[in-house]
Order: structure tokens, then sequence, then C-alpha cells
């Protein structure tokens, strides 16, 4: 079974996404890691986000490795470690720009679907269920209010000490996901055949029960 997880920054798609890989014990695929190895790739280099032709070529030619277990997970490119420079808030806004270019997207939704192929994954992002696996068997949208995002965001930034305040924080997630909403090439939109999870009022346990209702219904 392929389990597609969708949504905005913030809304719970990791920790849901994570916590089902391991009870089902599936792959895990954190498609935004991989945009997210682009820009990191983008920034090291000091390409000027204006050179589409470079940073798509860029994308085709990185070897971006998604290795580990769902909890220990690590993410390389061409052989240096990331896994944690590509958590910032900087590394997050670059992702997304990089992400609306479509020789990026082409480069990088072949290697999905190639990862996702043998099935039993769990895979999240943006386009999951509308462009990468658009026949899976389950698809959540998981969205949540940007006031329940943002102070989920905050308090996961704070924790890792970078955090500058939490209207900073909602500011950033806003402007993420307007410019992936917005964009030309496969926007962040619910697939029609999506299941609509809003996980503002609930903990992530009760939310993964709902996933998992969801997922009883197909098997
Ligand atoms: O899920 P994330 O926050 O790590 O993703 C970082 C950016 O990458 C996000 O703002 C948009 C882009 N992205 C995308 O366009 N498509 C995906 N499937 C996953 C991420």
């Amino acid at each position: 079974m392929i389990i597609a997880i969708d949504g905005p920054a913030g809304a719970g798609k990791s920790t849901v996404a994570k916590a089902l890989a391991r009870k089902l014990n599936y792959l895990y695929i954190d498609t935004g890691a991989m945009y997210r190895a682009v820009a990191w790739k983008v920034l090291q280099d000091e390409i000027e986000f204006e050179n589409v032709t470079r940073i798509g070529q860029l994308a085709a030619e990185l070897n971006i490795n998604l290795t580990g277990s769902v909890d220990d997970l690590r993410v390389s490119v061409d052989g240096d470690d990331i896994t944690n420079e590509i958590r910032t808030p900087e590394i997050s806004q670059a992702a997304s720009i990089v992400s609306a270019i479509p020789a990026v997207r082409r480069a990088l939704v072949n290697r999905q679907q190639e990862m996702g192929r043998a099935g039993n994954v769990v895979m999240e992002g943006r386009d999951i269920g509308t462009v990468v696996f658009p026949q899976a068997e389950v698809k959540i949208y998981l969205d949540a209010s940007t006031d329940a995002r943002a102070q989920r965001r905050f308090t996961e930034d704070l924790q890792k000490g970078a955090a500058a305040s939490i209207e900073a924080t909602r500011t950033a997630i806003e402007t993420r996901d307007t410019r992936d909403s917005s964009r030309a090439d496969s926007p962040l939109v619910k697939a029609a055949d999506a299941v609509y999870i809003d996980s503002s009022g609930f903990t992530i346990e009760e939310v993964i029960e709902q996933v998992l209702a969801v997922i009883r219904t197909k098997a």
C-alpha cells in the first residue's frame, strides 16, 4: 500500500507519517528533505534563485540520499551529511523557492516514484496524492489553523534554539504556504479523493488514530 500525506508546513505531517511507518513497518519518505537538499546546494554554491536553468541541472545531477531508520534518518548530498543543516528557517524558504522550478520538480518526482514503486511506503510532501502517486491507496490532506501551525513550528524551533518570535514564525509559514499553493507547477492542493483532516484541536495520537481509521477502510 502507498500512503500519501500532503499538507501545509507545521500541520504535523512528519510526526504522523513517521508514527504510521513505525506502526505499519513501512518505509518513510520525506520528500521535503529532497527539496531542502537542492536548496542547501544552491546556497552553498551561491547560485542565484533566478538561475533556474542551472538549478534544474543541479537537481538532476545531485546524488541525494535518504538513509537510516525512521528514528535516525540521515540526508546526504554527494556524500556530505546535511541532516541538521537543512532544518533552518533559511533553508525552509529556499526549498520553497527552488521547488517552484519545473525542472527541479521533474528530477525529484522521478526519484520519488522510483523510491516508492515497491510499495509499503508512507510518503509525505505537497504533491504526493496529486502528482507523485495519484494512484495511492490512502491519501490524507493534513491541515491545521495558521495559529496552531505557527505555535507548533515555533516550539520546535525553540527546542533547536533557532526561533526568533512567534510572529516571525507565523509570517515565515504564511509566506511559504502562499508560495507553495500558488506556484504553477503542482501546487499544494488537496487531491479530490484525499481525506481532509484538520489537526488543530487534536493531539498527535488522536490524529494518528484518525488516519489509521482511514487505512482500515482500505485494507
Ligand atoms: O515539507 P518541508 O517543509 O520539508 O518542505 C520544504 C519545501 O519543499 C516546501 O515549502 C515546499 C517544497 N516541497 C514541495 O514542493 N513538494 C513536496 N512534495 C515536498 C516539499
